[in-house]
């Protein structure tokens, strides 16, 4: 492992390339530090006297444990340190203004998947990088397409890195003997074929047809209109459903649905559906809310919920095809059109 090369100095080379980079670079090797620490403390499980306490909910109402809090002070302190003009987390109900002369602001789920912490699996942070406007109030209301840099760390069997800053998808993977992040794999591309589709199905009886419609046809398999089979998988951290689909295909759906406070579904733009969007895209993939993309949005307020479609982009333009096209779904849903239906015995 010792051969590939650090994030440091990928950063170092990346900060020479443009004037932002420069902030860009900075704000992700803090990021990167504060990960170090996060997944020690996640990696100790029971040992640091943390794991998965329930300290109160955030401004959202989601329950919040004390490492989400952690995760967030560990993250916070990190970045002080650099020229960041504004920052942004789930922990917090408004923005912290902080260098104002700074050129970007950062938003951040400084632990996604914390329902996930007491049961030992992988959790993450999701970071985005902004460009600082000189109104630094409507700094987090920009369309996504302005992301300068975006990224995941996930807390699992190993801590990876994946970053993109506006030129390919990149993931490092830390080498705990030598405390530093190491490029492991280039320019990822999403696999065109997807097999696995990812859905928390316990929901099914609240999604609107179209969403039925899309998982009927993986369901179906060869025996339906997709004409191959399809797996499942739902991990409940969005880091880990990102990371496999980067690694080899699928499509995740968090869409959404008619339980009170679900109708934006349930990710946040700004600092999940955002950043994640921007590395699927630049990975060759896609992410929709089913209607539209997702880059394309701005938030009217900072912890807005969005519908979020990611993955292979043959998928995820099937479920927007299927959003926009009563008749479609009709034919999916009416056994007498099914592949094996009444005239295809
Ligand atoms: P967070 O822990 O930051 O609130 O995010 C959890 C998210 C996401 O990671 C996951 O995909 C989803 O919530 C799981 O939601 P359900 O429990 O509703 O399936
Ligand atoms: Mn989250
Ligand atoms: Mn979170």
């Amino acid at each position: 492992m010792t051969g590939q090369l650090t994030l440091e100095d990928y950063l170092r080379r990346y900060s020479e390339t443009a004037p932002d980079a420069l902030a860009v670079a900075a704000a992700v090797d803090a990021i990167a530090t504060g990960a170090i620490e996060i997944a020690d403390l996640t990696g100790g499980g029971h040992l640091p006297d943390a794991l998965g306490l329930t300290t109160g909910r955030n401004s959202d109402g989601d329950l919040q444990r004390d490492l989400d809090l952690q995760a967030d002070a560990i993250l916070r302190r990190c970045l002080a340190m650099r020229p960041v003009a504004a920052i942004a987390s789930e922990e917090m109900r408004e923005a912290e203004i902080g260098d104002r002369g700074a050129r970007i602001c950062v938003a951040m789920d400084p632990l996604d998947g914390s329902s996930n912490i007491d049961i030992n699996m992988t959790v993450g942070t999701i970071f985005s990088i902004l460009p600082a406007p000189d109104d630094l109030s409507i700094a987090f209301h920009q369309r996504g397409t302005a992301q300068l840099a975006a990224g995941f760390v996930t807390y699992g069997p190993q801590t990876s890195l994946v970053l993109t800053l506006g030129d390919g998808v990149d993931i490092f993977t830390l080498d705990r003997g030598s405390g530093h992040f190491r490029l492991m794999r280039r320019r990822v591309q999403i696999s065109e074929a997807c097999e696995e589709f990812a859905i928390n199905a316990s929901n099914r009886r609240h999604w609107d047809t179209p969403v039925r419609a899309f998982v009927d046809e993986c369901l179906a398999g060869t025996e339906g209109p997709a004409n191959h089979n399809f797996n499942m998988r739902w991990i409940g951290s969005l880091v880990a459903e990102a990371y496999r689909i980067l690694t080899r295909g699928g499509v995740f759906l968090y869409p959404s649905d008619a339980r009170p406070g679900y109708g934006d579904g349930r990710l946040r733009l700004v600092y999940e559906a955002h950043p994640m969007a921007f590395i699927m895209e630049q990975a060759g993939g896609a992410a929709s809310t089913g209607r539209e993309r997702i880059l394309d949005l701005a938030a009217r307020s900072l912890h807005q919920r969005v519908p979020l479609i990611m993955g292979s982009s043959n998928e995820v333009r099937r479920v927007e095809e299927l959003n926009c096209d009563p008749l479609l779904v009709a034919s999916v849903s009416a056994p007498l059109f099914a592949r094996r239906g009444f005239f295809r015995l």
